[in-house]
């Protein structure tokens, strides 16, 4: 690789450096959006710690994120699996400036949580009931007491707008893990999520294709298409929202290659809507089963 491209490269990257990542489209807080926002928001502010739970892909990263921008949080998340360490979330010393400086407080490198805490963010903590035992140990004290202990610093008091928000996929799900009882217990608000109604829905794949200029007869189709995956006696996991606004996007951009939204539809669903899908019984594949849902709705 030249120098040239190396310097080019190094001043793109200062140029793609942003404060943090803006909500691009307008937020849908309509039929269940706008019991849980409102709940999201009071449990906050009564520091009552919330849970979102819902299927992938409904809303609940979004929602979190709005109630951080409308409340001028900054906005922390950490997804969680077995990778994830208490140094990771809380912080380290860096080993370099340890040398040089001691372990004072210019040597600490925060992690997201510990950043949150101080900075009086909101912290998002995904799939809590994968963190392993030490995470879940780490995440107690900010949780009940709002202090972390820190070595050699002593008690971290957090910031009075710190606040700390969980989500997990529903316990029913096949392949969730249970959640600690000692985190069970300091949670106090579960904020369920499901998929939305139908005006709702299409509101938001309108607004995240967009799609403002589609056709009402293929929006339904492919409203319904999603929706009934979701009443699919063979599907375990259906079509989420995610996956509805994905397909909506590329009916809207590519129509015109098309004779008509069906055959627009028929071509990209398969691709679009089988991802993250599951089927239960034993004999069918997830494609058998969308094309007998295409069939159904497009003929
Ligand atoms: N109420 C809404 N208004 C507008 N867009 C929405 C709304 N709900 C969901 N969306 C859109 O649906 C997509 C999925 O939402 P999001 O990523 O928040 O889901 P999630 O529940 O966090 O999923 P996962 O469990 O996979 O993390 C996003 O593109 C989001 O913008
Ligand atoms: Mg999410």
């Amino acid at each position: 690789m030249s120098g040239n491209s190396e310097l080019g490269f190094r001043e793109l990257l200062q140029k793609s450096i942003v404060d943090g990542i803006r909500i691009e489209n307008p937020v849908i807080l309509k039929g269940q959006y706008r019991r849980a926002y409102d709940l999201l928001k009071d449990s906050i502010d009564a520091n009552v710690t919330p849970c979102l739970v819902g299927p992938p892909g409904v809303g609940k990263s979004l929602l979190a994120r709005k109630v951080a921008e409308d409340t001028g949080r900054g906005f922390y998340e950490v997804f969680f699996d077995e990778n994830m360490t208490p140094s990771r979330l809380i912080g380290a010393f860096d080993p370099a400036l340890v040398v040089r400086r001691g372990r004072t407080v210019e040597s600490f490198e925060p992690g997201p949580l510990m950043r949150s805490m101080v900075e009086g963010g909101l912290f998002v903590a995904h799939e809590l009931n994968r963190a392993t035992e030490f995470c879940q140990n780490s995440l107690i004290a900010p949780l009940e007491e709002r202090h972390y202990h820190l070595y050699p610093f002593g008690m971290i008091k957090a910031h009075d707008n710190f606040a700390f928000v969980s989500t997990q996929n529903p316990i029913e799900t096949s392949g969730t893990y249970r959640l600690s009882r000692v985190l069970v217990d300091r949670i106090g608000c579960w904020i369920r999520l499901g998929y939305p109604d139908k005006e709702t829905e299409k509101e938001i794949l309108r607004v995240n294709a967009p799609a403002y200029n589609l056709a009402e007869d293929i929006l339904n189709k492919i409203y319904e298409i999603v929706n009934e995956t979701r009443q699919h006696p063979d599907l375990e996991i259906p079509a989420s929202p995610r996956a509805g606004i994905f397909l909506t996007r590329l009916v809207d951009r590519y129509l015109d290659r098309f004779d008509d939204g069906g055959e627009a539809i028929r071509f990209f669903a398969p691709s679009v809507l089988t991802k993250e899908m599951r089927v239960r019984t034993p004999g069918k594949t997830v494609e058998t089963v969308i094309e007998e849902i295409l069939q159904k709705h497009l003929g």
